[in-house]
C-alpha cells in the first residue's frame, strides 16, 4: 500500500542519512518536472547545501531560462545559479550535422561546466556555516530510465545516447569522488507528477511535456546556428501557445516545432522568398517507447502554419509530421 506522502518523508530521511551533515550536493536543473521535483526534495532534505545549476546551452525554449529562475529560485526557494553558456555551446556545435556528435558535444560541455561549478561552489562555501565538499550529484533518473539503460546494453542497441541517463563520466565519479543521488529512481512519471503536486509545484510545470537535454539542437536537421535556433524557438512558441489556447496541451504527450535547414521557395505578397521549412510534431504516448501521431483538425494546423509564416521571418513553409514511433523517433534526430 504505497502512499506518495510516505514516499516524500522516507526519501527525505534517506537523503539526509546518505549525505550527512556537511557534504554539498550539486544538481542540474532544466525546468522540467523531474529535475524540479528532485531539486525540491533535496531542498527539503538539506536546505542550502543543495546547489542547483541551470546551464543555458543556447538551445532552450523561448523565455525558458527566466521561467526556471522564477519557479525554482523565487517560488521553491532553491539556491540556483544560472550559467549562461549559449556562446560556448553554439561555437562548439558550429558546422556539426551528425546527431550523435551533437549529443556528445552538448553532453561533454555540460560536464565541463558542472566541474567548474563544483570547484566554484566549494570555494564560495569556504568559511561559511555551510562549508563542505561537493560529494554528490543529483540526477532525476526515473524507473523507466533505469530499465531502459539496463536493457539497451551494447552498441547495436544504442539508438540514441541520452546524455542524462547513465550517469557521470569516470573522471567525475572516481577522479573527483562524486557519487550520484537519484531520489526518483523508483518512480514512474505519473508518480513524479503526483509528488510534484504534493510539494506545491505549479500545475503548469507538473504537466509540462518532456524536453530533451540537448534541446532545440536536436530539433534542427543540419547544423545549428543562432539564427536557426531563434527561428525554431519562435515557431515552437506559436505552436505550443496555440495548442494551449485550444485546450489540447494535456491530451498531447509531447509537441514541438523543429526546423529543416533545407530551404523551400514561397511567395509572400508579390515577393519570392526562400526560407526554412518548419516541421510540427505532436504525439501521444504512455511510455515514450512507442507513440502515435496526434490528430489535429486541419483548420487548426492551417492556422498554425499561417501564423508561423507571417510572424517568423525566414520561414517559407510549415509541414506536419505524420510518422508514428516506430519507425520515427519522437525527436527529429
Ligand atoms: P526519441 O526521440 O528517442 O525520444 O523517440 C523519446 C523521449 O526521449 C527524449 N529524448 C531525449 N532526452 N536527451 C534527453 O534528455 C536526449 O538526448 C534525448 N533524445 C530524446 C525525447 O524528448 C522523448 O521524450
Amino acid at each position: 500500500n504505497w502512499k506518495m506522502g510516505d514516499f516524500c518523508q522516507l526519501e527525505i530521511a534517506r537523503i539526509r542519512e546518505l549525505v550527512g551533515d556537511r557534504a554539498l550536493v550539486l544538481g542540474a536543473v532544466s525546468g522540467g518536472v523531474d529535475s524540479t521535483v528532485g531539486a525540491a526534495l533535496m531542498r527539503e532534505a538539506i536546505g542550502d547545501r543543495f546547489k542547483a545549476i541551470l546551464i543555458d546551452n543556447g538551445c532552450m525554449r523561448l523565455n525558458e531560462c527566466e521561467q526556471v529562475k522564477e519557479t525554482l529560485g523565487k517560488h521553491l526557494g532553491i539556491n540556483l545559479t544560472v550559467v549562461q553558456a549559449g556562446d560556448l555551446f553554439l561555437s562548439r556545435l558550429a558546422g556539426v550535422t551528425d546527431p550523435e556528435k551533437k549529443r556528445k558535444i552538448i553532453g561533454s560541455s555540460f560536464i565541463d561546466l558542472f566541474e567548474q561549478e563544483a570547484i566554484r561552489i566549494e570555494k564560495e562555501a569556504e568559511n561559511t556555516p555551510n562549508s563542505g565538499k561537493v560529494e554528490w550529484f543529483l540526477q532525476g533518473t526515473l524507473y523507466p530510465d533505469v530499465i531502459e539503460s539496463l536493457s539497451f546494453r551494447g552498441p547495436s542497441a544504442t539508438i540514441k545516447t541520452h546524455h542524462n541517463v547513465g550517469g557521470l563520466p569516470e573522471r567525475m565519479m572516481n577522479g573527483q569522488g562524486l557519487r550520484l543521488i537519484e531520489p526518483l529512481r523508483l518512480l514512474f512519471k505519473d508518480e513524479v507528477r503526483a509528488i510534484g503536486r504534493q510539494l506545491g509545484i505549479h500545475e503548469s510545470l507538473v504537466n509540462r511535456h518532456p524536453f530533451p537535454g540537448p534541446g532545440i539542437a536536436i530539433r534542427i536537421l543540419g547544423d545549428v546556428t543562432r539564427e536557426r535556433v531563434e527561428i525554431a524557438r519562435r515557431a515552437d512558441n506559436i505552436f505550443i501557445s496555440m495548442i494551449k489556447e485550444a485546450g489540447l496541451y494535456d491530451q498531447i504527450s509531447q509537441a514541438f516545432a523543429g526546423l529543416d535547414t533545407n530551404r523551400s521557395v514561397g511567395v509572400f505578397g508579390d515577393q519570392r522568398v526562400w526560407g526554412y521549412i518548419i516541421i510540427l510534431r505532436a504525439v501521444q504516448t504512455k511510455d515514450f517507447m512507442s507513440a502515435e501521431v496526434f490528430n489535429f483538425d486541419n483548420a487548426f494546423l492551417a492556422e498554425v502554419s499561417r501564423r508561423i509564416c507571417n510572424e517568423v521571418e525566414g520561414v517559407a513553409r510549415v509541414v506536419y509530421d505524420l510518422t508514428s514511433k516506430p519507425p520515427g523517433t519522437i525527436e527529429l534526430e
